[in-house]
This record gives structure tokens, C-alpha cells and sequence, in this order.
């Protein structure tokens, strides 16, 4: 497949096997996709296909086995700091107040920051998040839909082209995860950035997103591509409209194949 001038992300023909104690596990399988600059593309699959995998490759902390995985037309050898990342466990540092683990990357990653701009900057995106007045609260302090946004700040303190959600919201009830998916495209509009986000959640995927990839089962390859007539910010209603519903159960329809192809296979 030709590259497009203007992939931000670009995985290329990627297999992947674990070795392991007991044996060998091929987990990607030549896998090719590729994500367009301020793109935002849901991966979902069946469970353990290898969708974490994927990030940690696309974040330099894996190496392929085979094929290359591409950021900004440089192929990707290592961890590189336009990556931002947040996972379903926020882990963010009890020792340090909300404030100081937002500015956490700042202190890594290398920048021209003052100090006080380095603050300036955590404080603003706190408030576009909705976390003014809780600085200096400690983690414990704060309620898992707070923390997911505390740390949603930090992936993106440091401005990084790439921002990567491992099941950022999986943890939380309905009506919190509502509301983050809201703050998302908030955070989107605000500070443009290339996305890929990993769920379990398919009106995650078609809320949040411009294509959604569902992967096949293991070894993951991609098995379905669907382009959303969305790509900006949408309301909570849009999820319920016939265009909608027919998209959840295409994709409802393609997961149940890859479960049934993996099964086959084992
Ligand atoms: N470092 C590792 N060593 C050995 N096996 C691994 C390693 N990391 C992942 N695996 C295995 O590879 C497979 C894919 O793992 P991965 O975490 O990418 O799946 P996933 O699609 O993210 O799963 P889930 O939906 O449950 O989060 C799993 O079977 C997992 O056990
Ligand atoms: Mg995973």
C-alpha cells in the first residue's frame, strides 16, 4: 500500500510473536494501517488480539518482530516524546498533588518551559477538563472519572502529536465515561491531535472517532475498516439514530466474526 503524504501513523506489514516459557504466540500478523494527520482511529477487536500490542508498538516500547511501524515519516525505534499515552488505570503518583503529576512529563520531556509556564500550562488544561480547584489534591482525593481527566491532562501536557487511550474509560460508569467522551472532543478542538484510541466500547469508538478497525482475531490482522460521516465533536443523541444503530451492528456483526475465526483457529 503507498504511503499518503499526510500519515501521521503508519504501521507497516507488522507480525508479532511472544515468546514465552511455554511456547511461542503469534499475536499480529502482518498488520497495515496507517492514520491521517488529527485522525482519530478506534482499534477494537476481541479480547487478548492484541490491541495493546499495537500501542506499545506504536509508542517505541516494542519491537517487531517484522515489518515497521512509522510516526511523522520516521520509523520508529524507540520511545519518542510527540507520543502521549493513557491507559484504563490512570496510575498517577500518590506522593505528588494533581497539579504536579500533570506537570510530571514537563519535568521529562524536553522543553523551553519556565517553571511558572510549565505550572501555567497543567493549570490550563486542568480547567478545560474541569478540575479547577483540585491542584493540589492528592490522587486518593479525587474520584476515578477525576483521575482518568487528571491523567488525560498529563498525556497531553507536553502538546504531543500522537495521543494513545488504552481503554482510558473502561473503568468508569456509563454516565462518567458520557461525560469524558464530551471532554475528549473538547481537549480535540482545543489542541489538535492525532488519535487512537483502544475500546471495548463500540459507542466509544463511533462517538470519538473518524474510522473505526476492527481486528481479527489472534494473530491480529485488520480484518474490517469503517469511515464515520463524523469526524468532529457530535452529541450523545447522534448515538441513537438509525445511521447509528446500523454502524454498531455492523461492527457488533464483524466482533462476533473475529471471536468465531479465533475459536476456529484454537
Ligand atoms: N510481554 C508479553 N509476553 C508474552 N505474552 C504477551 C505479552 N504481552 C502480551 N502478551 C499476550 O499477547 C496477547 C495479546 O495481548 P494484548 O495485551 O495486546 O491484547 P489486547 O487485545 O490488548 O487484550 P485486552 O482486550 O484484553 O486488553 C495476549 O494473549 C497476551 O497474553
Ligand atoms: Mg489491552
Amino acid at each position: 500500500m503507498p504511503e499518503k503524504k499526510n500519515d501521521l501513523i503508519r504501521i507497516d506489514g507488522v507480525s508479532h510473536t511472544f515468546t514465552t516459557d511455554t511456547g511461542t504466540l503469534p499475536v499480529l500478523e502482518k498488520l497495515t494501517l496507517s492514520v491521517a494527520e488529527n485522525g482519530f482511529t478506534a482499534i477494537v477487536g476481541p479480547s487478548g488480539c492484541g490491541k495493546s500490542t499495537v500501542t506499545r508498538l506504536v509508542a517505541g516500547l516494542l519491537k517487531p518482530d517484522a515489518g515497521s511501524v512509522w510516526l511523522q515519516g520516521q520509523k520508529v525505534t524507540s520511545p519518542r516524546d510527540i507520543v502521549g499515552m493513557a491507559f484504563q488505570n490512570p496510575v498517577l503518583l500518590e506522593w505528588r498533588s494533581i497539579l504536579k503529576n500533570v506537570m510530571l512529563p514537563l519535568e521529562i520531556v524536553p522543553n523551553t518551559l519556565s517553571p511558572a509556564d510549565r505550572e501555567a500550562r497543567a493549570r490550563d488544561l486542568l480547567k478545560l477538563v474541569g478540575l479547577s480547584g483540585f491542584e493540589h489534591k492528592r490522587p486518593s482525593e479525587l474520584s476515578g472519572g477525576m483521575r482518568q481527566r487528571a491523567s488525560l491532562c498529563r498525556a497531553l501536557v507536553h502538546r504531543p502529536e500522537v495521543l494513545i487511550l488504552d481503554e482510558p474509560f473502561g473503568a468508569l460508569d456509563a454516565f462518567t465515561r458520557e461525560d469524558l467522551w464530551q471532554t475528549m472532543h473538547r481537549l480535540r478542538e482545543e489542541e489538535p491531535f492525532t488519535g487512537v484510541l483502544i475500546t471495548h466500547d463500540l459507542r466509544e469508538a463511533i462517538f470519538l472517532a473518524d474510522e473505526v478497525i476492527v481486528l481479527s482475531g489472534r494473530p491480529a490482522t485488520v480484518q474490517y475498516r469503517q469511515t464515520l460521516t463524523q469526524s468532529g465533536p457530535r452529541s450523545l443523541d447522534q448515538l441513537y439514530t438509525p445511521e447509528a444503530t446500523e454502524t454498531l451492528n455492523i461492527l457488533r456483526e464483524q466482533i462476533k466474526l473475529a471471536r468465531r475465526d479465533e475459536e476456529a483457529r484454537s
